[in-house]
């Protein structure tokens, strides 16, 4: 199977790839490089001896869609590009919805030219807004607080109205809950550009000394220990859920939801010590006040993807530092240019 693979450059995209190819599948990258850099390719030739196509491009391109989607006979697309942090998106919000609401329709529109009618989305559990209760399943209403996440919320109707117009394609929405970790070779991980928005890129680079200290963002919410509690997710678990969204309903026609979480809560602090624990150094941190926007818990019920897609994240918080430690230690300044 050839699957095009938008914003593949990225931290999901990159591994997702890796999986790809271990699983048989042949990606084809497209990518701006607005958030990444060229220099991933060579370290996923180096983890899985193949380095896949890649081609610079905008998903707001039609014509550069429809040339790649038929030149290399693509048979279902995973669409990662996008723009993410939300801090950003409430500044920029016409950015936001131009990139990830008009980018998504445009990449629709030339796979309906081309007649690839299989498409895998990268939702969030931002979709949730703030869940009334925890663990959170599928059929949660869902909301929006902020523009990023108001586009990924319009996306997914957008999709829900198409794929009812055209009951032939196979429409997934995968909710990530909070992916960390790296490629457990140290080769590949998250290279955020500028300060960290979130927690465990800040966290390592406090603690290979890029940073003087991390700031907990609220030490009186309704928790275990009075921090954000949340699903973190590693990285190559949550990859793997799209390459069993693929295998399982990538050809079934209709629309498909699943949160992809490991169903466990973890506090910052937890965090925190578990990453001291990994990484054999201190992660100072300052209690300060509440970040806006923030909710106090959110974590997945993850059992409708391991009934329908035989999916069940498998690694532990042990296994999320040490890799994350791994790849900030070998790499203090992320990719190379
Ligand atoms: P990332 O920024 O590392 O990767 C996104 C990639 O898309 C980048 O390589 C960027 O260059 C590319 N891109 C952006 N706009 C583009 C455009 N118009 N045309 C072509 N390429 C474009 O982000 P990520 O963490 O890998 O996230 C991937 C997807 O998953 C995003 O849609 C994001 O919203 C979603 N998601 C991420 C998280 C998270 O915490 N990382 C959580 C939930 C959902
Ligand atoms: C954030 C986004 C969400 C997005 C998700 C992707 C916000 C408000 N929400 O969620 O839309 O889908 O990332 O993973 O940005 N924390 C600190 N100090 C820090 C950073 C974070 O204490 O420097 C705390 C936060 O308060 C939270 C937890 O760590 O309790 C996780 O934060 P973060 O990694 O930003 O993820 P989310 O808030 O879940």
């Amino acid at each position: 199977m050839n699957i095009l693979v938008t914003g593949g450059m990225g931290y999901i995209g990159s591994h997702t790839c890796i999986q790809l190819i271990h699983a048989g599948m042949t990606p084809i990258i497209f990518d701006n490089l607005d958030n990444s850099k060229a220099s991933v390719l060579p370290r996923i030739e180096k983890v899985c001896g193949q380095q896949p196509q890649f081609i610079q491009g905008d998903i707001r391109n039609k014509q550069r869609l429809i040339e790649v989607l038929k030149q290399h006979d693509i048979d279902a697309v995973i669409h990662f590009a996008g723009l993410k942090a939300v801090g950003e998106s409430v500044q920029k919000p016409l950015e936001y919805y131009d990139n990830n609401v008009n980018g998504t329709l445009v990449l629709v529109d030339a796979m309906r030219e081309c007649g690839v009618k299989s498409l895998v989305f990268s939702s969030s559990a931002t979709v949730y807004g703030d869940p009334a209760s925890v663990p959170i399943t599928e059929s949660f209403p869902t909301s929006a607080t902020n523009p990023y996440g108001r586009s990924k919320l319009m996306v997914e109707e957008c999709l829900t109205d198409f794929q009812a117009a055209n009951p032939e394609w196979s429409i997934t929405l995968l909710r990530y809950f909070n992916p960390v970790g790296s490629h457990p070779s140290g080769e590949l991980g998250e290279d955020p550009q500028g300060i960290p928005n979130n927690l465990m890129p800040f966290v390592s680079q406090v603690a290979v000394g890029r940073r003087e200290f991390l700031s907990v963002f609220g030490s009186d919410y309704p928790t275990k220990d009075g921090t954000g509690v949340r699903d973190y997710i590693h990285v190559m678990d949550l990859a793997d859920g799209h390459i069993a969204a693929l295998q399982k309903v990538g050809s079934q026609s209709g629309l498909h939801v699943y949160n992809l979480g490991t169903g466990n809560g973890s506090s910052v602090l937890e965090m925190v010590a578990a990453f001291e624990q990994a990484s054999g150094q201190p992660v100072p941190y300052q209690l300060v006040e509440r970040r806006p926007g923030d909710i106090a818990e959110c974590w997945a019920d993850p059992s409708k993807a391991e009934k329908e897609l035989g999916w069940v994240a498998t690694k532990t918080l042990e296994d999320m530092t040490q890799d994350t430690w791994r790849w900030q230690s070998g790499n203090p300044n992320g990719y190379p240019e």
